[in-house]
């Protein structure tokens, strides 16, 4: 904290310019307009070589999942405060680059968790009532009024594979609904309601009627779901990913569907998705009975995109303001409260000698004092 310099910010609002990609919601372009930054919002992505170019004066940069931001996007970067990824994965971001640069990346981890969640429990009900299949029926002229293989949900067994934002809040719902919830999480979880904790996948398996996966895409998590753990779910059971593509082995759950050892399946992630909506889509799942097929909507609602419209905004102002790295998936968590009369200086270097004392000189040349270090 450093007193007596003489403007309240010490860079012009009106200076910072913040560029926004992939049609990020109007309310964020508010936010940040409101605060008095510059905003130019483009409903496109842009790849390595026009990031490059455009990243040259911009100082903060707003996302969403198809951008990819590689070490050599960052290049011309040398402004760029701060990036906000305009969803909850990161993973386009490389967020070590971004660190040794000293770009602290935001995302908005609670924005669309309801969404996923509510559409995970639409997909149950759908999957054992096989309402996908008869509605295609029905469209095709087809009147085929079954109860064969068409179940309630209730008093049967849900299987949650990652019990966290949207793991716990699916638990919660499922519960309402009369089933009875296990989940298996690698990290130790309260459980909410009645739930119960597995020691292991088998354990949760063997007794699941429905599995769900909320997991993330990491090493750990890339084909968790293949031959042997398809194997150890139940004869008739069903599989929901609404989680991330690379976490189920497709050829082996078009196997299990195929021989009928699963009952249906609902994917709305895959492990290549297209870049764009006018794209053709293929998968080896179509025209597999009992399956449902999402263009990876979990999280696509109004409702969740005007979450995220204000949420990393928020974050993204806090940072620049007052230098707050609270919520960043990249920095330690730095968050002074605001000290009236002060200003702040957020340093990032490479921890080598001598930086700190370097600072406080051009701090002490210019007649100020730190207050707080
Ligand atoms: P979260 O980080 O709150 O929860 C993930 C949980 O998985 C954590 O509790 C973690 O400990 C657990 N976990 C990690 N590795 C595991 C493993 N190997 N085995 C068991 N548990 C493991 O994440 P959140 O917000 O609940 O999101 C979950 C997933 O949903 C993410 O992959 C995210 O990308 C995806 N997602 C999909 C959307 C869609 O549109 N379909 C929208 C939003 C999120």
């Amino acid at each position: 904290m450093i007193g007596l310099l003489m403007r309240r910010t010490s860079f012009p609002k009106n200076q910072i310019k913040v560029l926004l990609l992939e049609n990020i919601h109007p309310l964020a372009l508010e936010a940040f307009q409101a605060e008095g930054f510059q905003v130019e919002a483009l409903s496109v992505a842009l790849n390595e070589d026009e990031l490059k170019e455009k990243l040259k004066d911009v100082h903060v940069l707003g996302i969403r999942s198809k951008t990819q931001i590689t070490d050599a996007a960052l290049k011309n970067a040398s402004r760029l405060l701060t990036i906000g990824c305009f969803c909850i994965g990161t993973n386009q971001v490389d967020l070590r680059a971004a660190k040794m640069k000293g770009i602290p990346v935001f995302n908005a981890p609670f924005g669309n968790t309801r969404s996923v969640a509510e559409m995970t429990l639409a997909e149950i009900i759908c999957l054992a009532r096989q309402l996908g299949q008869r509605n295609s029926e029905m469209h095709q002229k087809v009147w085929k009024k079954i109860s064969n293989g068409c179940f309630e949900v209730r008093g049967k067994t849900l299987g949650i594979i990652g019990y966290g934002h949207i793991g716990s809040q699916v638990s919660t719902l499922a519960e309402g609904l009369g089933l009875r919830v296990l989940f298996f999480d690698i990290i130790s979880k309260l459980p909410l309601g009645n739930a119960k904790s597995c020691n292991s996948l088998n354990e949760l398996f063997k007794e699941s009627d429905f599995v769900t996966l909320h997991v993330p895409a990491t090493p750990q998590t890339e084909k968790m779901m293949d031959t042997p753990e398809f194997r150890a779910m139940k004869k008739g059971s069903y599989l929901i990913n609404a989680s991330r593509g690379t976490v189920v082995e497709i050829p082996a759950l078009v196997e299990a569907l195929k021989s009928g050892h699963l009952a249906g399946a609902a994917l709305d992630v895959f492990p290549e998705e297209p870049e764009k909506n006018s794209n053709d889509f293929y998968t080896d799942l179509q025209k597999i009975p009992n399956v449902i097929l999402t263009p990876h909507i979990g999280g696509a609602t109004e409702e969740a995109q005007a979450n995220i419209g204000t949420e990393v905004p928020a974050a993204l102002i806090r940072f620049v303001n007052s230098g707050s790295t609270s919520g960043s998936v990249n920095f330690p968590s730095v968050d002074l409260t605001p000290n009236a009369g002060t200003n702040r200086i957020l340093n990032v270097h490479k921890n080598v000698p001598g930086v700190l004392s370097k600072i406080t000189r051009i701090v002490s040349d210019l007649g100020a004092n730190i207050e707080i270090q």
